[in-house]
């Protein structure tokens, strides 16, 4: 088979070295793609968000299968762009994708069918929203409905700050139009968890739950990031938060979708919190985590290929997912001043040290080719990815792997899965 990847991430190169792997698998190509992934595919000058040269692109290669990584392509439709050209593609059509596109969406469905989530009210007039916050107890979160890079989320102490964050979100128009509209929620506290599930429409199989560290500082300080780290299993996901996690989320979520007459196909990110209550839904995203996809692909044993097969043909439930019996850790390596201001160009060097190994990985987050070197090119460079046999292991043995790699301006958190020390 011939398999395109949209993306251009540690994700998506998480996701090719995975496909790599499949017996069924000729030729893989990556748009855009990254110094990294150049390794399993052939990358190809193509935006994300050109859906018609990409459809055209897989069309003349005979492109068997596209798999689309990031959140603005589904969000925005490319899987209806194919469908309709007759192209075959794993991911949700557009009025599925809402599930991470909108969250006064996302959360009207968990009310109206009951999927344990904080309480809350969406808002279209800011107006409105300042004066339902007079009467609101603090702390409290506002998010603006749509996409923001992961940063359209505000946690407010004080009226005063919320009444900011209101202004700046809905007025100021600080994320664009993801904030026409907003949510105002209940503050919760409690771990978080990432649940990243495989579904066909109406089946949904869950893979091994993870953890990721979105704060920029050790000790969860300093501004929201994509992410600096992960870890996976999470110790905090037990067998009762499981069990309760199947009764009351998962397949409800999935049904919830069906009824609605938006059936999902692809992968449903469950970002969870642990409360004294239970666990609540944060948010749904569309697409696998990053950089949860770089510690959960490497421990799943299943051909990735035939999954993806089995969603785009509605057989998922003929398949059963298996994961090794191990852990794994990812440490980020950014470029200092990451997430606000940072310099990339430099060479990335150490890479070698990590070719053909089994137990070690570096997924390339921002990287290019430049006058034959490879260089940074991102907040987010590398993630360094590393397998043991707990999380104790698999942490040392991520650190030691991440001194192996060095690039000028290299900064990462010192604290990644300390968390399990508490487990
Ligand atoms: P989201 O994009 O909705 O996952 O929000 C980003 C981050 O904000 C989450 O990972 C949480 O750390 C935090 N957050 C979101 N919603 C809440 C909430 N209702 N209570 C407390 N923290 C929240
Ligand atoms: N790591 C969080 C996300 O992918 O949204």
């Amino acid at each position: 088979m011939k398999i395109l990847i949209v993306g251009s991430g540690g994700r998506e190169h998480a996701i090719a070295w995975k496909v790599a792997k499949s017996s069924k698998v000729t030729k893989i190509y990556c748009a855009p793609g990254n110094a990294g992934i150049a390794e399993y595919a052939e990358c190809v000058d193509i935006g994300a968000m050109e859906f018609d040269k990409l459809a055209a692109f897989a069309k003349e290669h005979q492109i068997d299968l596209t798999v689309v990584g990031m959140d603005d392509p589904l969000v925005g439709g490319i899987v209806d762009v194919f469908e309709a050209q007759g192209l075959r593609v794993f991911g949700p059509r557009k009025n599925a994708a809402i599930l991470e596109g909108s969250k006064a969406f996302s959360k009207d469905l968990m009310k109206k069918y009951g999927i344990p989530t904080a309480a809350y009210e969406n808002f279209d007039d800011p107006e409105k929203a300042l004066a339902y916050l007079e009467t609101a107890s603090m702390p409290i979160v506002l998010k603006a409905d749509g996409l923001a890079l992961g940063k359209g989320v505000l946690i407010c102490e004080t009226l005063e700050e919320a009444k900011e964050g209101v202004k700046s979100i809905m007025m100021d128009k600080k994320f664009g139009s993801a904030g026409n509209q907003m949510v105002i929620e209940e503050f919760m506290t409690g771990r978080e968890v990432s649940v990243l599930s495989f579904v066909d429409g109406k089946t949904i199989r869950i893979m091994t739950s993870a953890q990721d560290h979105k704060r920029a500082q050790d000790g969860d300080k300093g501004l929201n990031t994509g992410g600096m780290g992960t870890f996976s299993p999470s110790p905090f996901y037990t067998e009762e938060v499981d069990t309760f996690c199947r009764e009351h989320i998962y397949q409800k979520t999935v049904d919830a979708m069906a009824a609605e007459g938006r059936a999902f196909k692809g992968i449903i990110f469950f970002g969870l919190m642990l409360t004294e209550k239970g666990p609540r839904v944060l948010e749904y995203n569309a697409r696998f985590g990053d950089p949860e996809a770089q510690v959960v692909l490497p421990r799943m044993k299943n051909d990735i290929v035939e999954v993806f097969e089995a969603c785009v043909d509605g057989t998922l439930d003929k398949i059963e997912l298996e994961f090794e019996d191990n852990a794994a850790v990812c440490v980020v390596l950014a470029s200092e001043g990451y997430p606000v201001q940072y310099k990339k160009g430099f060479e990335i060097q150490g890479l070698e040290a990590f070719k053909g190994q089994e137990d070690k990985f570096v997924f390339h987050a921002g990287s290019k080719f430049a006058d034959g070197k490879i260089v940074t090119n991102g907040g987010r460079v590398l993630g360094v990815t590393a397998l043991g046999k707990n999380l104790k292991e698999a942490r040392a043995n991520a650190y030691r792997a991440a001194e192996e790699v060095d690039f000028e301006n290299k900064y990462c958190r010192s604290d990644i899965g300390k968390a399990i020390d508490e487990a």
